[in-house]
Formats: C-alpha cells, structure tokens, sequence
C-alpha cells in the first residue's frame, strides 16, 4: 500500500511527521508531498487505490490503522473534489500536494521542462515577447510587467546578468512561496532558468527568509538535483538574516552582496544595475513559477483569464481567523466577499466578519461592506488598498481597529531599515500620536496629526514599506473611525 503525506512545514506543524512514521511502522509506503493547501485537513493521508486517491484527514499518528482499513472519521474520498479545490485554476500549483517535490522523473511525468525546452529553441527576444503578451506581471505586489521587466535587462549591456528570486516573505499571514519551494521547487528553477535564457543571465540566486528553514532545504537539494538539466544555467540559495526590509529589492541585493540590507535609491533600476553593479531580474516566487506555465501552454492560454489588467491567476492566502485558511489559487476578479464567506467559509471563532486586511502588514483594512471588490490591481489601489503579495487576513468583531493601526506603526518602527526620516521618524512618531489617541488625550486633534503624519509617510519615504504604512492606518481611520473615539474623523 503507498500513501502520500505532506512534508510542507505547516502540515509538519500539525503533526504530519508523526503520521508518516506511523504509517511506515504499519507498513505503508510513505512518499512526501508538498501541501494541497487546505490547512483544515492537514494532516492529510492519501492511499493510492486502483480508482485514484483517497484522502482523509485530519488524521491523528495513532489513528492510522483506521485509515489503512478504511474506517477513519474523516473520510474525504477524492481530495480534489472538495469544493476548495474543484473550484480552483491551479495555474502555478498544479503540482503542489500532489509530486514528490525532489523527484525529477515525478516533475517530468507532470509536465515539467516543457517550457525551459520551448524556451530555449526560441530566440531570447521571443521568450520575452511571450511573457509579455501573456500579461503577467510582478506577484510580490508591486504588480510590474513581467516581459516589460525582463525586456529592460535584455536590453541593457553587460558582461555578466543575473536573475535573482525574492523568497524573502515578509507579509504576515502569507505563505504562498514557502508552499511552492517546499511543494513543486522544481518549477521554481524552471522558471530561473527560462529567464536567464530570456534576458541573456548564467546565473542566479535564489534569496530565502532564514524563518523558513524547510524551503531552504528543499530548495538546496531540488538545485542540486536539477544542476545538469538546468545547464549551463546556475543557481544557488542565499539565506536572509530576518530582516523584513531585506524584501525590498534594492536592501536583497545589498544583503546579498553581503552589505546591510538598506534600501537604494533609485534609479538605477537594478534591470539596469543590480546584483554587483549588473543587469539584474529580480522576480518573486510566484512571478517565476508562473513562467513554465506560460511557455508550455502559450500566452494566450494564460492571459485568456483574469480581469481587466490583471490577467492569469493569482495564489490567495487566506489567513487569520478564517474557516479554511489555506491557499486558493483562481483567476483575477473574483471578488473579496466569495473569497471570505464562500472560499474561507466565514471566521474560525464563527463570530461575524468585521474587517479583512489583504496585502500584508502594508495593506488596507477593508469592511464587509467592500466584499464586492473584484481581486485586481487596479480595483484595490481605487479602493485605497492594494492586492500585494495576496495575504487575506480576517478579522472578527473582537478586533479593535485602533490598535491595528497602532500596530501597523509599530510595525513599521521596528523594521525600518532608517535610511529617510519620514519613515525612521515618522513611524515613531506614529506611535506616539496613537497612543495618546488610546489614552483619550485630545482626540480630535491627533487623529489630524495622524493624518498629516501619513500624508508625509505615503509621498516622502524612499521605499514601500515607509510609503505604504498609511494604508492599513488611514483605512482603519476610514472605514472603522468609531474605535478611534474622536469627533471628527474625517480626512480632508
Ligand atoms: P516598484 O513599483 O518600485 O517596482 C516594481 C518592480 O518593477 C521593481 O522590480 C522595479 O525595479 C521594476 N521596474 C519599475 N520600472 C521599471 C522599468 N521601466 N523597467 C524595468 N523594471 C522596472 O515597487 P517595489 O518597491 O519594488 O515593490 C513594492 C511592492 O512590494 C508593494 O506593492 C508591496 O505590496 C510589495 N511588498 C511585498 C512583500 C512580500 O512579502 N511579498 C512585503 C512588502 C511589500
Ligand atoms: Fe528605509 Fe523606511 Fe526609508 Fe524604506 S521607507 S528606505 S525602510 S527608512
């Protein structure tokens, strides 16, 4: 009998290691997977039978005999049939919970090398072209053209380029990265290697947040694994030292480069001078492993879904006090409130849905009266907010919107890399004013000062993280002004 369990670092956290051993002391062939990305039901156990897998789960280490004799509670039959997982577009994450993530003959019979192969019969010029037709642009969050990007570094001249991939995920309540490094990290590596052949680079490094000690492994070996089938292409890991600004591109580079990670100016843009002075693609995670897919299916076939500007698929995490937190990859559109209340199925707690923050410690708190928002570039940043990295973040009626703002700032104080005064300053100050807004002290008037603080944050700091603080803040001030106990808390 052979059963699949997965390795990927939450399911271990809720005991998947135990329930393999089990297993394998039962006699059962364990291969590991990464997750399907349904936390409720980790940990998951899939027995291979004649008629495709069947899951159940969660499952507990001394319930395994169950499991094995067709018994167990929580009998899910086709894990894929779940609604959370029928009603994806698993674009990215076709593989993911399902491969063995170090398996290259695995990787192979699920379509993997088609694109690298594709690519490099096609001239540099096309590959670009390609991307740039399909419409996928930057899953980090700044939402950049993706072909536009690589075109830059294409074009720009130099002896040496790089492609470099930010693993430094920063975002609270995010995870998508980690899941596909641990999950499918070959596609990671393919898509590296499409973009090297794309914009001319040999080589590239893949940075990776020292909190993810699983993606760091699995990574290492996957590169390893994938040396000569990537060649003459290079690759290796870079491990972060903590820092949240370190994924801000230009602070990466530094960090890489074995500098304090600090934010440069720019221009130059680093597809013009980057890593050691040199033409460099710096994309996130997903961007990357979006890529593969493009180059085997077509451009068409990825732009021929999305919304408005934003085309494709995005990998959503929903996280907090959410029924079934997980990821959930679907095409651009689809709208806040069918993410929350369909997809997540409402809170955890059951309480009602008070507010939902989605980008990460830097994104807007929206009520539920936004839920008609579709998920687009363009639709979050009129709305005031902004998608970023796709952290869902859910909120019941407990939470005190007050003290979120305040943690914003706070946030922002401790991870300030203090290169320009609005932010090193300003986030301080931030704090202050907050809590003299808490202890009751003059409402009215520091909740303007508040304003006017975020007004010179959002124009005045060099970077996103200084720059988009106000986001969570003012939003909190907007929609939820009642937890703030000031008369007028009207912006100008
Ligand atoms: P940005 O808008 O300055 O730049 C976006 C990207 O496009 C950069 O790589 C930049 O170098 C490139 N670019 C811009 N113009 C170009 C051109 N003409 N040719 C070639 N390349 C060009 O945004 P930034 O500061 O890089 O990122 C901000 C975003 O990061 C925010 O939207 C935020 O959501 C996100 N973020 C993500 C986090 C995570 O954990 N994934 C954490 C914090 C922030
Ligand atoms: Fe550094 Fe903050 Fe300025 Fe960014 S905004 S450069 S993190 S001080």
């Amino acid at each position: 009998m052979r059963a699949f369990v997965s390795r990927d670092m939450a399911s271990v956290g809720l005991g998947a290691d135990e329930v393999a051993a089990a297993l394998i002391a039962a006699g059962v062939e364990v291969v590991r997977t990464g997750s399907r990305g349904l936390f409720r039901i980790e940990p998951l156990v899939e027995i291979e039978t004649p008629d495709g897998r069947v899951g159940c789960g969660p499952v507990a280490a001394d319930e395994v005999a169950a499991v094995i004799d067709g018994t167990h509670r929580n009998r899910i039959g086709d894990v894929a049939k779940l609604p959370f997982f029928a009603s994806q577009q698993r674009f990215t994450f076709a593989r993911c919970g399902i491969v063995d993530p170090l398996s290259l003959a695995d990787y192979a019979a699920h379509g993997g090398w088609i694109g690298l192969d594709r690519a490099r019969r096609a001239p540099p010029a096309e590959v670009v072209a390609m991307v740039r037709e399909s419409g996928l642009r930057g899953r980090g969050g700044a939402g950049f053209s993706t072909g536009i990007k690589w075109q830059t570094a294409l074009d720009a001249p130099g002896d040496a380029k790089f492609i470099v991939c930010n693993a430094d995920e920063g975002d609270s309540g995010t995870f998508a990265d980690r899941m596909l490094m641990e999950g499918d990290p070959f596609c990671l590596i393919e898509g590296m290697a499409i973009a090297g052949h794309a914009v001319g680079a040999a080589r590239g490094y893949v940075y990776i947040r020292s909190e993810y000690p699983f993606a760091i492994e699995t990574m290492r070996a996957a590169i390893a694994l994938a040396a000569e089938r990537i060649a003459p292409f290079a690759l290796e890991v870079r491990v972060g030292a903590g820092a949240y600004v370190c994924g801000e591109e230009t602070a990466l580079l530094d960090s890489i480069e074995g500098k304090r990670g600090q934010v440069r100016a720019k221009p130059p843009l680093p597809a013009i001078a980057g890593l050691f002075g040199k033409p460099t693609v710096i994309n996130n995670v997903l961007t990357l492993a979006a890529v593969p897919f493009i180059l085997a299916n077509g451009a068409e076939a990825y732009a021929a879904i999305g919304f408005g500007r934003s085309r494709g698929t995005m990998p959503v995490q929903l996280a907090g006090n959410v029924r079934n937190g997980g990821l959930y990859e679907i095409g651009f559109g689809v709208t806040l409130g069918e993410l929350v209340d369909d997809v997540g199925g409402g809170t955890e707690s059951g309480r009602p849905v008070r507010a939902v923050q989605v980008g990460g410690p830097l994104g807007a708190y929206f009520p539920a009266s936004m839920f008609d928002l579709p998920f687009d570039y363009e639709a979050f940043a009129a709305a005031g907010g902004l998608i970023g990295h796709a952290g869902v973040t859910v909120f019941d009626d407990g939470v005190d919107m007050m003290r979120m703002a305040r943690f914003a700032m706070e946030f922002c104080a401790a991870e300030s890399c203090g290169k320009c005064t609005p932010c090193r300053i300003g986030s301080t100050r931030g704090v202050e004013t907050l809590d003299r807004i808490i202890a009751g002290d003059r409402p009215d008037e520091n909740v303007a000062l508040l304003r006017d603080l975020c007004d010179t944050m959002r124009h005045g700091s060099l970077c996103a993280l200084g720059g988009f603080t106000p986001f969570p803040v003012l939003s909190a001030l907007d929609h939820f002004g009642e937890d703030f106990g000031a008369a007028d808390i009207a912006g100008p």
